[in-house]
């Protein structure tokens, strides 16, 4: 087989078999295919795209192109939930707890924010002495024991999308829906979920910009899932404005007791609910959603839940009194308020622009190799539909430097006041073939 023939048959539009696939996939993780063939052919895919079969054969590949994590000593059905990344998205952290309280296991593997979206693990890490490096034996044994554990990113998975995506960065090749989806998938698949609930973003600080992009990759994203035995469903769910009140690790982590306690913000509190009894129901624990709705609220009410939680602090060294002493949190030096300029509602809160704001607080990472301050952020005081007064407080900022100016500006910039404005959608579709 060469390379230069598969390169040309995708140019011309016809669709690579799997031994094709696995030649490419196997020879460019070991090097023997250069970066410039693999370049042209991800443009070629990216112009020609893929069937559903060469889309799951690609997805199989890059699977097993690395580890896989074995996850079969764990009893039960595991159930993964991925996001595509948002700005103050603190679904895992609640959903994690709350659907191992139903006994569900959730063997959660989780990785860093960068950008202007955030990663579990980073908020984990504002918890003194939680830790997510922990080894793989001790992470099945405190699923099978407590139905609930995170690791962070460890081992060799993947290796073959680490490779191609950094290159689709630098090639134009990022916004393929057949590469994106494949690339998702293939680190879920690794990371060893039996089912996959996908929650992928729309809006401003969403990936997929547009309402109809977001279908698409999420289709997509459903079809690999079913054709390679993973029971896989979609969710499209509001990122033009920020989740729940809170951007930044320690203020999320506050915000994630709350909700685990009933006591969240409504689109967090509803986003949880939708997509945990997805969840619960892909694990066989109820017969249906509003079933599962019911147990999951249920489990927030009687504090099964927020137990679960402490429950998983402890089990990683974490400290669990956090809970109910969330001032033990690190803390920033200074809380600034942004007050409105003029009356009437907020029309507007541009998402990805608001976690650029909290990352040059600090919150956030621009580039991998940066450190992230746990105590810093924003917590919004009025989300979009919201009536304001002019001199009332919009957001509070959490920083750990006295001059935020151009932060200050940045957010004024991004949030705006309407005479008349409406509530977005939260959830806009549901995706299950
Ligand atoms: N996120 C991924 O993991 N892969 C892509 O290709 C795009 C976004
Ligand atoms: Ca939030």
């Amino acid at each position: 087989m060469r390379m230069v023939d598969i390169i040309s048959k995708k140019r011309d539009g016809h669709a690579l078999t799997k031994e094709e696939i696995d030649f490419v996939i196997q020879g460019y993780t070991n090097g023997e295919i250069p970066d410039y063939q693999m370049s042209a052919l991800a443009m070629a895919i990216y112009f020609q795209d893929m069937n559903d079969q060469e889309r799951a054969d690609l997805t199989m590949a890059m699977v097993n192109s690395g580890d896989v994590l074995d996850l079969s000593a764990i009893e039960g059905i595991k159930v993964d939930k991925h996001s595509t990344g948002g700005v103050g998205d603190t679904t895992t952290l609640v959903l994690a707890p709350l659907v191992a309280a139903l006994d569900v296991p959730v063997a959660k593997m989780s990785g860093r924010g960068l950008g202007h979206t955030g990663g579990t693990t980073d908020k984990l890490d504002a918890i003194a002495g939680f830790q997510t490096e922990i080894e793989k034996a001790d992470f099945i044994r405190l699923v099978n024991d407590d139905k609930v554990a995170v690791i962070g990113q460890t081992g060799n998975l993947t290796p073959a999308d680490k490779k191609i995506y950094a290159l689709r960065d630098v090639t134009g090749t990022v916004n393929s829906i057949p590469l994106i989806a494949s690339s998702i998938m293939s680190k879920k698949i690794a990371a060893g979920s039996d089912a996959i609930v996908l929650d992928v973003k729309t809006g401003a600080g969403a990936f997929m910009k547009s309402l109809e992009d977001a279908e698409a990759l999420a289709h997509a994203m459903v079809q690999i899932g079913n054709k390679v035995n993973r029971q896989t469903m979609a969710i499209i769910s509001d990122m033009s404005q920020p989740l729940g009140y809170a951007i930044g690790n320690a203020l999320e982590v506050k915000e994630a007791i709350d909700t685990l306690k009933g006591e969240g913000p409504k689109d967090l509190h509803e986003l949880v609910l939708v997509l945990g009894s997805q969840m619960v129901v892909l694990a066989g624990k109820a017969g249906s959603l509003e079933e599962a709705r019911g147990m999951l609220e249920e489990v927030m009410r009687n504090g099964q839940a927020i137990e679960k939680f402490k429950v998983m602090l402890r089990n990683q060294g974490g400290d669990d009194s956090v809970v109910d002493h969330p001032e033990k949190l690190p803390t920033a030096k200074y809380q600034i308020e942004l007050p409105a300029k003029t009356s009437g509602y907020v029309s507007n809160i541009v998402a990805d622009e608001v976690g650029i704001a909290a990352m040059m607080l600090g919150a956030g990472r621009a580039k991998k190799e940066d450190n992230v301050d746990p105590a810093v952020g924003l917590v919004l005081h009025k989300k979009v539909g919201d009536r304001v007064e002019a001199g009332e407080s919009l957001l509070t900022i959490h920083a750990n430097q006295s001059d935020v100016e151009a932060i200050k500006e940045r957010l004024y910039n991004n949030i705006t006041i309407s005479d008349q404005a409406t509530e977005p959608q939260l959830i806009y579709t549901i995706i299950t073939e």
